[in-house]
């Protein structure tokens, strides 16, 4: 299959585009290559026969226009996205911008190219989204695909916005769409923002690890890799018009996440042990969300799909790689706005 991946260059995108050219599908990676991006996170694939990088943005339906009509795709998987709620606090504009005004150039050009074709029995739009377009749940109870949205920051609202648009496209043109809605990742090629990587970094660097508010917030974890595996599941046996929510089945607390991360740094890092010393608490997120958990039966009696990792096994590869990926995520730390503390807005 041909496969037009928005996003590719960033996290979670590359290792979808890892695991497309692995195997065996043609893959046109189409992304804008904003501060989040780092085609050195696809280089493994770069010369791989049937792969083509397309820099443009989704912002742009002329750009969309030409590079669907030049490669002529047989799916789309739509990861391009503002994907960081601390931006979307400080700067909500460009989350507006990509995530929805982008998302309806990418149906709209990609509903012409389904008509121009003929509207091809096997074509797929697949859109790819967040648990945060449910809101806040508290102790009891999971997100199933039926749960209402209540999206509640800048980021998850533009993400809700989107999916009510790729609904839309189906049921008032039958655009063939898919959807899916996954809990948060984790792995290597995260962008040092993000709390993984961050809490790995400050550790490394025996600086204090941030935790936002009492640490309490609960979170899904899933690994990069078994979400990559989990959308190209979606794609190609996924029902038409349906979503699915994919999840790590691995709930914890930030406060737990952190010293699960502190323990290992402490084994593969004794350096600078204990590293739990570091953990200082800070402000915490405005509209801070308290809890997320996925209930993933829809896709694991529909498609089979199960996680392969548990949490301690995913971290335990991702503490390892950031330990021995310096030179990756070495020169990502200057850039615009990493390392400081964002979303802190009245
Ligand atoms: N990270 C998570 O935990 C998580 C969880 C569930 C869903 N998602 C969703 O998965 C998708 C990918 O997330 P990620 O964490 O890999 O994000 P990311 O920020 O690492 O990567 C986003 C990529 O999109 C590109 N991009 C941004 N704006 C663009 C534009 N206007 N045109 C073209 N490309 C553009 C960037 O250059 C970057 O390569 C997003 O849609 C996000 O909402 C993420």
């Amino acid at each position: 299959m041909k496969i037009l991946i928005t996003g590719g260059a960033g996290f979670i995108g590359s290792a979808v585009v890892r695991q497309a050219v692995a195997a065996g599908h043609q893959v046109v990676n189409l992304d804008a290559l904003t501060y989040a991006a780092n085609l050195e996170n696809v280089a493994s694939v770069a010369d791989a026969p049937g792969y083509v990088f397309e820099h443009a943005d989704i912002r742009d339906r002329a750009a969309l226009d030409r590079i669907l009509r030049a490669h002529d795709p047989d799916a789309i998987m739509h990861l391009a996205a503002e994907s960081h709620v601390d931006r979307s606090i400080d700067g909500p504009g460009a989350f507006v911008e990509t995530n929805i005004t982008g998302t309806y150039n990418l149906l709209e050009a990609a509903r012409a190219h389904w008509l121009a074709r003929g509207k091809p029995a096997g074509f797929r739009f697949h859109h790819i989204s967040t648990d945060e377009v449910f809101g806040s749940l508290g102790p009891q109870g999971q997100f199933t695909e039926t749960t209402p949205y209540d999206p509640r920051s800048p980021y998850s609202a533009s993400k809700a916005a989107s999916d009510h648009l790729v609904r839309a496209w189906h049921e008032t043109y039958a655009l063939p769409v898919i959807l899916s809605n996954c809990s948060n990742n984790y792995g290597p090629f995260h962008f040092p923002e993000k709390l993984v990587p961050v809490v790995i970094l400050k550790a490394l660097a025996g600086q204090p690890i941030p935790i936002y508010g009492d640490g309490g917030n609960v979170r899904d974890w899933l690994y990069v890799e078994d979400h990559a595996d989990a959308l190209l599941t979606v794609l190609t046996r996924g029902e038409i018009g349906r979503s699915y929510n994919i999840g790590g089945e691995n709930e914890a607390t930030n406060l737990e996440l952190v010293q699960t991360i502190c323990a290992q740094m402490d084994e593969l890092h004794p350096q600078g042990a204990p590293h739990a010393d570091l953990i200082s608490f800070v402000a915490d997120r405005p509209g801070h969300d308290r809890r997320y958990a996925i209930d993933p039966t829809r896709i694991r009696t529909e498609l089979g799909w199960r996680p392969s990792v548990t949490l301690e096994q995913g971290l335990r590869r991702t503490v390892d790689w950031y330990l021995t990926n310096r030179d990756w995520w070495q020169p990502l730390l200057d850039r615009d706005g990493v390392g400081t503390r964002l979303g802190a807005a009245e």
